[in-house]
């Protein structure tokens, strides 16, 4: 029931279908009210990625440029949305999840209170710069946005987390699967210089993840030869969205993510496994008004993706239970979803999930290391 990713992708190129921005209303540039979002749509204006020092050591607790802006940019121009829009509207919304997860950190916590609770004198300093990180990374995708598509503001967010220990649990987890939609998004972009763009982001992600795995875990930053690709990048970005303060959007943003699934959202019961390979694992689906619906007559899979393989596992409906491959190799990421079909080879075949299952350490899954 292995299949090697070559498949699995060319399956999904195969059915990839041309994805248009969503349509919104355009400002002409005399309308804009001064101090208004709509400055953002200069490229020169605020420090510039990469030229500035600001998107590594700005170290202020208040929020950084681009996040000092609530409202979205609206398109100054009525031509042709640019091929890759709507791929980086939604990565600009997941950026901004991100960025106030950051944010939160900052804001909540303190040197002495990583200090205390045993993490290196410099843990405090780190999330500060890597929170500067993510600010860089929303103005390089607003500029990656043409002016004929609205760039999206960041909405409100909640994190329902109050200790350290958690946030940082937390962010070995954020920073993971990030990793692993930007990989699954070069699947959707049109222009090799958005595939080059977000291969340069998941490096930089996969630096924080790193420095955790050393200082924060005290554990090897490595994770095998290859981190985890996962085709339905959507699908992830979904699963953010739990994270949003309900109505806290700004009216003028698209929807986040489009396309989007709705799936039923895909968990587990902490008793019935330890995550790792070869462990028994029992589903569950933890959003009770969103309720997977399962025909009697049809088998269904659970399909796990590591590296670059896809191994899929039966799934019972009646008891919920699968097991995690043994196969795999204890590193890195595992995301799991439930398909109708073995190695759920389109995105349609999905009907559950993803699942983020963090290997390195596996006790960050459940946040009380
Ligand atoms: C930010 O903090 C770092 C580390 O303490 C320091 O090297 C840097 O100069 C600071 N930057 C600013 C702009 O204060
Ligand atoms: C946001 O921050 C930038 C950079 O510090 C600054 O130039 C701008 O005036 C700020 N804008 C608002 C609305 O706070
Ligand atoms: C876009 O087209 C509309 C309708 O023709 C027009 O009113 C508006 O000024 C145009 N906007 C820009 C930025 O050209
Ligand atoms: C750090 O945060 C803790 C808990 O909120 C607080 O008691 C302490 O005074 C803060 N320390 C500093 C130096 O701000
Ligand atoms: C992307 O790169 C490939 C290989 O160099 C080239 O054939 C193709 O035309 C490029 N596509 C675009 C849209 O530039
Ligand atoms: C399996 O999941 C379904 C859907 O959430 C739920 O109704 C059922 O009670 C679960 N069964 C077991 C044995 O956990």
């Amino acid at each position: 029931m292995r299949s090697a990713s070559a498949s699995l992708l060319s399956a999904v190129l195969m059915l990839t279908v041309k994805l248009h921005a969503a349509p919104a209303p355009t400002v002409s540039p005399s309308a804009v009210p001064s101090g208004s979002s709509q400055i953002l749509e200069d490229p020169k204006f605020g420090p510039i990625p990469d030229e500035s020092s600001y998107y590594t050591s700005d170290n202020s607790t208040s929020r950084p440029f681009p996040g000092n802006y609530s409202q979205p940019v609206f398109p100054t121009s009525n031509g042709t949305a640019g091929a890759d829009d709507l791929l980086f509207q939604n990565l600009l919304g997941a950026e901004w999840a991100i960025f106030a997860f950051y944010q939160f950190g900052v804001e909540t916590f303190n040197q002495s209170v990583f200090e205390e609770a045993g993490y290196p004198s410099h843990t405090y300093q780190r999330i500060i710069e890597i929170r500067d990180n993510e600010a860089g990374h929303a103005r390089i995708f607003e500029e990656q946005i043409s002016d004929a598509s609205t760039k999206p503001a960041p909405c409100k967010y909640q994190f329902g987390i109050t200790s350290p220990v958690a946030y940082l649990a937390a962010h070995t987890v954020v920073e993971i699967s990030s990793m692993s939609f930007l990989t699954g998004l070069i699947l959707q972009a049109q222009l090799n210089s958005s595939k080059a763009a977000l291969v340069a982001i998941a490096e930089t992600e996969s630096r924080h993840e790193a420095w955790g795995l050393i200082d924060i875990w005290q554990q090897s930053p490595f994770a095998g030869p290859a981190d985890t690709v996962f085709p339905y990048a959507n699908e992830i970005l979904d699963t953010t969205k739990v994270f949003v303060v309900p109505g806290s959007c700004p009216a003028g943003n698209p929807d986040y993510p489009v396309p989007s699934q709705n799936l039923p959202s895909l968990s587990y019961l902490e008793t019935s496994t330890t995550l790792l390979p070869g462990s028994p694992v029992t589903f569950a689906f933890s959003n009770p008004i969103n309720q997977p619906h399962f025909e009697a007559d049809q088998t269904y899979y659970a399909v796990f993706f590591h590296g670059l393989l896809s191994i899929t596992e039966p799934f019972d409906i009646k008891t919920n239970a699968s097991i995690i491959p043994p196969e795999f190799e204890a590193k890195g990421l595992f995301l799991a979803v439930i398909s109708d079909t073995p190695g759920a080879p389109t995105i349609g075949s999905v009907k559950a999930g993803p699942l983020v299952i963090t290997e390195q350490p596996v006790e960050v899954n459940s946040g009380i290391m």
